[in-house]
């Protein structure tokens, strides 16, 4: 069947690919669920730990599954000292993205049923899955110290996944109200559809290629400023700004030279991202905490002049990225924090992809040369 150009859906927009019973996203009413639970009730009334039980399980734990999953991922939080080595010898400039992506990649030749591709085991991939929600932390961690000189430091049992993190960071766990905030960041960041990068995990996945390799292609995919990148690039923004009274012509004039202003914007929402007012509601609370409410009244101004001048809402990424800068973390630290979190939504559609796999292979419209002769190299001057 031939195909016109206005056949053609680039960048996929609107296409439907496939099923799925992890999230739904419903730009129409501004609102997301996991398994059909608002994320907004998700973020105000669970943790982190439950909701990543939700979203592999399909449903809410009870307080006894619920201890079982936190002792499972409690006890998987190590990581061996040939990594840490590995992690001591990164380039101390490269980005926290990269190294990540590489330790992640790393764990993969370290697990012994890895090895073996086109045959899925989903109680293996379960437990892959696992063992990566309890290692990324510590690796993103450990790297984050390493960079600076420092001794990594060992996780904490007894801590939440959100509360062990700032402990493997910084030696100890901030006000209670910071923690909450960033438990609700990575209930907000795990799971939203079809987005890039679990789609290039299910992708890979179609291939029947192993786990740690969807994953590896799913952490280069949320790298990219268009997509999980952004958080960071809200805060340089910010930074450049610097002055609530310079955010309005800042605006103005990137506007004018048609600038993409970072984390405005959505492929799908278009008439506001869900998971911002939440967002925004606990990153406040750290500004108290830290009586630094200079980024978000930088952040109101531009998000008035951008609704203003070209009705474009932001994204979660906007409250996201001062919210962690507040928190204390480096801004290159921002997009890993986000595989920390999505960690959880990828797996579960390699799980959902490999139950009812069918290779993705689309086609595309040749738009090059016509067919011609080859000559060979003697006669070809
Ligand atoms: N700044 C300025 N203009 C923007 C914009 C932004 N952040 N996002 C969209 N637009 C404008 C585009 O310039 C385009 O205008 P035009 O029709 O006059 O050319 C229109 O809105 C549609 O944008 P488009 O880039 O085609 O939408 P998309 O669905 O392909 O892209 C994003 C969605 C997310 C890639 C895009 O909004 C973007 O680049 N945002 C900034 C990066 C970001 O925050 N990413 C995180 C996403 S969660």
């Amino acid at each position: 069947m031939t195909q016109t150009t206005s056949d053609i859906k680039r960048g996929l927009e609107g296409v439907v690919v496939d099923t799925t019973s992890i999230s739904k996203v419903m730009p129409d009413i501004n609102s997301l669920t996991y398994h059909g639970y608002p994320v907004q009730d998700l973020a105000d009334l669970c943790s982190f730990e439950e909701v990543a039980y939700l979203i592999w399980n399909g449903d809410l734990p009870t307080k006894a599954q619920l201890e079982t999953f936190i002792k499972a991922e409690r006890s998987k939080r190590g990581i061996s000292n040939c990594l840490l080595n590995v992690i001591k010898t990164f380039p101390k400039k490269a980005h926290p993205m990269d190294t990540i992506r590489t330790g992640v990649s790393f764990l993969g030749m370290e697990d012994p049923t890895s090895v073996d591709p086109g045959n899925h085991i989903e109680t293996d991939d379960r437990e892959k899955a696992m063992q990566l929600l309890a290692k990324i932390p510590t690796l993103i961690a450990a790297d984050f110290r390493c960079r600076k000189g420092l001794d990594p430091i060992a996780p904490k049992p007894e801590l939440s996944i959100a509360e062990n993190f700032f402990h493997m960071c910084f030696g100890e766990v901030p006000h209670a109200q910071v923690v909450k905030a960033f438990d609700v960041s990575l209930i907000l960041y795990a799971e939203h559809g079809f987005n890039a990068s679990t789609f290039t995990t299910r992708v890979v996945s179609s291939t029947l290629s192993d786990f740690y390799s969807a994953v590896t292609a799913g952490i280069g995919s949320l790298k990219g400023p268009l997509h999980g990148g952004a958080n960071e690039q809200v805060m340089h923004m910010l930074k450049e700004i610097d002055d609530p009274a310079k955010a309005k012509d800042w605006m103005l004039t990137a506007l004018k030279e048609k600038r993409k202003i970072m984390g405005f914007g959505h492929r799908v929402y278009k008439s506001g991202d869900s998971r911002v007012p939440t967002m925004k509601k606990y990153g406040l609370k750290v500004a108290e905490v830290k009586g630094d409410k200079k980024w978000f009244a930088i952040s109101d101004e531009l998000q008035a002049v951008m609704l203003k001048e070209k009705n474009i809402h932001p994204n979660l990424d906007f409250p996201a990225g001062p919210a962690y800068y507040l928190m204390g973390f480096d801004i290159d630290l921002f997009t890993p924090i986000f595989v920390m979190s999505r960690i959880t939504g990828w797996s579960a559609h390699i799980l959902e992809q490999i139950k009812n796999n069918r290779l993705i292979r689309p086609l595309s419209q040749y738009i090059g040369s016509k067919e011609r002769k080859v000559v060979p190299i003697s006669n070809r001057g």
